[in-house]
């Protein structure tokens, strides 16, 4: 392996402003057409790679073996585990561990078990919209896209929906990565958040335990040989998974549902007049908002990615965001359209080993909701620019006011 000269990156991409902004599209293009593959020296996170198109983002995270997922070799975010205090959940781990937990995990999920929330899934839904106000504006995040997700967790947890606020609570602790976020006094807010958040799930585990097996998630864990005895950072990094799994990411779907049907308001009509490219619309979404920014993974050895030497040690970001624009896979990438062939090729729910477990919930979830705005004959007409989320990890909103209009 010859030491070559590295494309240098001129743009920090785990800024918050870019995010926050929404000035994003530019700088990921450029590096698109002209470094699909760079280096960047400088950042609040240290020195990272950037892998931005579609083919390079699916090698990273096929070639597993090399490029670790390891909370303890690095962490699963830009930002590093700070002095070794890692996460670690099982997509913070390679196989072995990784292999046996999500096993675990994975039949929540199967399509029998999403075919019983099916039903729990479209009462919530109408009943979330039957009860919102009709021409006087609203916030969407706070009236539709939270309690949405978070109804759905507690019902995957068995858990009282009363809880909602306090699921909520931890998980934006959880999933917390920002530059403004790298100091002591954020880490122990933290930690006495995440201590709370495990007092409360001990209590539903050891429920668990006392009882026969059931369907519900933590019944799983407490019942399996991988996950039935982990120590309390390994539960806290287990549960934090899921509810930040099962939590931002979907909400911040939902919200980007309005943003596209107010661009390309088209689309919606498209729906109206055919419903059966609705579970599409949901891929589209996924694609189009790509609610996870990135993944990040760390070189296990001295390797070559995209004909560059990559050293032992050495972060590599890869971005979904970019990977969903990359014209080479999806023409005219920046159009929200509900009738792209190949939507189902996003790579907003990863690649591989490590693809997003809950994607089949998710895009119900997605479905769902498209399905109830298609068939309301209304339009969500949005009363201001949306608030976005600073951080370079989720990529969300913290707030958008709409009103709807009968048409
Ligand atoms: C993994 C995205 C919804 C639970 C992931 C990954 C991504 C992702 C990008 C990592 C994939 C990789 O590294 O290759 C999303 C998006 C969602 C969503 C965009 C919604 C639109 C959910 C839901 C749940 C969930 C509803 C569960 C309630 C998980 C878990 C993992 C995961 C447990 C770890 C899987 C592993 O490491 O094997 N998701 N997710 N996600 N997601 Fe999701």
């Amino acid at each position: 392996m010859t030491m070559q000269e590295r494309p240098l990156n001129p743009f920090d991409v785990s800024q918050d402003a870019l995010y926050v902004e929404d000035t994003w599209r530019e700088p990921f293009a450029r590096l698109r057409a002209e470094m699909p593959l760079s280096w960047r020296e400088e950042s609040p996170f240290g020195a990272y790679w950037s892998a931005v198109t579609h083919d390079l983002v699916q090698e990273v995270e096929l070639r597993h073996d090399v490029f670790s997922s390891r909370w303890d070799m690095g962490n699963i975010t830009i930002a590093d585990a700070v002095n070794g205090e890692g996460f670690p959940n099982f997509i913070a781990q390679d196989p072995p561990i990784h292999t046996a937990q999500r096993r675990v995990i994975a039949p929540a999920f199967s399509p029998s078990q999403m075919l019983k929330l099916d039903k729990q899934v479209r009462e919530r839904t109408k009943m979330l919209m039957d009860g919102l106000p009709v021409g006087e504006p609203f916030d969407w995040v706070e009236r539709v896209s939270i309690p949405q997700t978070l109804g759905m967790l507690c019902i995957l947890f068995d858990m009282p929906f009363e809880e909602w606020r306090d699921i909520k609570r931890w998980s934006d602790w959880a999933s917390g990565v920002s530059a403004e976020n790298l100091n002591d006094e954020y880490r122990a807010q933290f930690l006495a958040q995440m201590g709370e958040m495990l007092a409360r799930f001990d209590r539903e585990l050891e429920d668990r335990r006392g009882k026969p097996p059931t369907d519900d998630l933590l019944s799983r864990m407490v019942h399996s040989e991988a996950m039935g005895h982990m120590e309390p950072m390994e539960r806290i990094a287990n549960i934090a998974l899921l509810i930040v799994g099962g939590n931002d990411t979907t909400r911040n779907s939902m919200t980007a549902l309005v943003e596209a049907f107010d661009k390309y308001p088209d689309q919606l009509e498209r729906l109206r007049a055919d419903r059966s490219l609705i579970p599409n619309a949901a891929q589209e979404i996924i694609r189009w908002q790509s609610p996870v920014t990135h993944m990040r993974r760390t070189a296990l050895e001295d390797t070559e990615l995209g004909g560059q030497v990559i050293r032992k040690g050495e972060k590599i970001v890869m971005w979904y965001i970019s990977a969903n624009r990359d014209e080479r896979v999806f023409p005219d990438a920046e159009r929200f359209d509900v009738g792209r062939e190949n939507a189902r090729r996003h790579l907003g729910f990863g690649h591989g080993i490590h693809r997003c477990v809950g994607a089949k919930l998710a895009e119900n979830q997605l479905a769902t909701l498209i399905g109830e705005i298609v068939d309301r004959n209304i339009r969500i007409v949005p009363q201001g620019a949306p608030e976005r989320l600073p951080s370079p990890f989720l990529h969300g909103f913290t707030s958008l006011p709409v009103r709807i209009e009968p048409q």
